[in-house]
C-alpha cells in the first residue's frame, strides 16, 4: 500500500468506514495519485501547503461517495476516479479557506495552513486547489459536470457568507441553520454523488436526481453532527474548547435547541450575551453542561438521523435490486451509519 493511502486507511474513524475503504482500496489509491499530481507546482510552498493537508489524511468521504454512486449506476471508470479527485480537491480548498475564516488553528490533527504560512498564502493555496479541481473537470470536458461543480462552489461560498451574516444573531431559526448546513456542506456531497452517476454515463435523470438528493440529505446530517460534536468533545478530543462555535458567534442547530430549552430569564441573558458579543468560555461550558443534562444534543442527533434515514429510504426506492446494487447500497448504508453515529 502506498504512503498516503495507508494514512487514509489507517483511519481510526470507525469499523464502518474501515470496511468501506477496504472495499474501495484500489480506486481510492488511484484518487490519491491524482491528488498528488494535481498539487505539483514549480512554486515550492504551494505544493508544500497542499500536501501538508492532503497527506494528513482526512476521511475521504466525498470521493468514496462519488465512487459508490458510480458503482450503483454502472461500472467505475477513469472518469469516476478523476471526478472523485476533483471533489476532494474542492473540499480541501474549502477547508483551507474555512480555517482562515474561522481562525481555526488545527485541521486534521495538524497546524492549520494559515498558522504556518499565513492567511495570504493560505487563501491562494485554496484558490489553487479550486482551480486544480476545475482543471481536471475541464480535461474531461463534460459541460454538465463542470456546471454542477461551478454551482456547488457558488453554494459553498454562499453558505459560508450566510453563516458570517448570521453570526452573533441569537434569532437564527432552525430552518436557517439547516439552510447553512445545506449550502456550505451538503451541496458538495450532493454533487459528489451526482457526478459519480454522471461519470458512468448512466441514462435516466431520475437516478441522477435520486443520488443527488441522497447526498444532500446525508450532507445536512453530516453538518448537524459536526455542529453537535463541537458541544460534545473536550479540548483533547476535538482540539478546541467545548462550544467554540458559539464563542465565534455561530448559532448552530444545537445552539438553537439549547437556547430554546432555557428558562425565559436565562434565555434573555443569553440572547443579550450573544448580541453583545460578550460570551466567555466558562459561560459556554456551563451551557454545555445544561445541554448534556437536558439531552439536547441527542435531539439534534435525532434530527440528523432523520435526514440520513430519509436519504437512504429515497435511495432504496430508486435502486433496482441486483447483487451489485445490494452490495453498493450496503456500503452507502455503512457511511450513513458512520455519519450519524460518529464521535469524531
Ligand atoms: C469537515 O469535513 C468540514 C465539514 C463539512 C464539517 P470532514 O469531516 O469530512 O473533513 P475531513 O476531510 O475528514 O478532514
Ligand atoms: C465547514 O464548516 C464547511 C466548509 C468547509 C465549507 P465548519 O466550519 O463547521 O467545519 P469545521 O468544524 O471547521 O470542520
Ligand atoms: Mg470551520
Ligand atoms: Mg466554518
Amino acid at each position: 500500500m502506498k504512503g498516503l493511502q495507508r494514512l487514509v486507511l489507517s483511519n481510526k474513524w470507525s469499523a464502518s468506514l474501515a470496511e468501506v475503504f477496504e472495499f474501495l482500496e484500489k480506486p481510492m489509491e488511484q484518487v490519491e495519485e491524482i491528488l498528488r499530481k494535481a498539487v505539483q507546482s514549480p512554486v515550492r510552498d504551494m505544493t508544500a501547503m497542499a500536501l501538508h493537508l492532503i497527506s494528513a489524511g482526512g476521511k475521504r468521504l466525498r470521493p468514496a461517495l462519488t465512487i459508490l454512486s458510480a458503482q450503483l449506476a454502472g461500472d467505475v471508470n477513469s472518469r469516476t476516479i478523476a471526478f472523485a479527485a476533483a471533489i476532494e480537491l474542492m473540499h480541501t480548498a474549502m477547508l483551507i479557506h474555512d480555517d482562515v475564516i474561522d481562525k481555526a488553528e488545527i485541521r486534521r490533527g495538524r497546524a492549520a495552513i494559515h498558522t504556518l504560512w499565513g492567511n495570504e498564502a493560505a487563501v491562494m493555496c485554496g484558490d489553487f486547489l479550486f482551480a486544480a479541481a476545475f482543471n481536471i473537470l475541464a480535461k474531461d470536458g463534460d459541460i454538465e459536470v463542470i456546471r454542477t461543480m461551478a454551482q456547488t462552489s457558488s453554494q459553498i461560498c454562499e453558505g459560508e457568507v450566510l453563516e458570517l451574516q448570521l453570526t452573533f444573531n441569537p434569532n437564527v431559526t432552525e430552518s436557517q441553520c439547516i439552510e447553512i448546513a445545506r449550502l456550505k456542506t451538503a451541496e458538495l456531497m450532493a454533487a459528489a454523488c451526482k457526478i459519480g452517476v454522471m461519470s458512468v454515463g448512466a441514462d435516466g435523470q431520475q437516478f441522477v436526481n435520486a443520488l443527488e438528493s441522497f447526498g444532500r440529505n446525508l450532507g445536512i446530517a453530516f453538518q448537524i453532527v459536526d455542529d453537535v460534536l463541537d458541544w460534545e468533545g473536550s479540548v483533547e478530543e476535538i482540539g478546541k474548547p467545548v462550544g467554540s462555535d458559539l464563542l465565534e458567534g455561530k448559532v448552530t442547530l444545537p445552539v438553537r435547541y439549547i437556547l430554546d430549552s432555557l428558562a425565559e430569564n436565562e434565555r434573555r441573558i443569553w440572547v443579550q450575551r450573544i448580541s453583545e458579543r460578550a460570551i466567555t468560555p466558562d459561560e459556554v461550558a456551563e451551557l454545555a453542561r445544561f445541554a448534556k443534562e437536558q439531552k439536547i444534543l441527542e435531539k439534534a442527533r435525532a434530527v440528523a438521523k432523520n435526514f440520513a434515514d430519509r436519504g437512504l429510504a429515497e435511495l432504496r426506492l430508486s435502486v433496482i435490486n441486483s447483487e451489485n446494487s445490494n452490495q453498493t447500497l450496503y456500503f452507502l448504508e455503512r457511511i450513513t451509519q458512520f455519519i450519524v453515529q460518529r464521535r469524531i
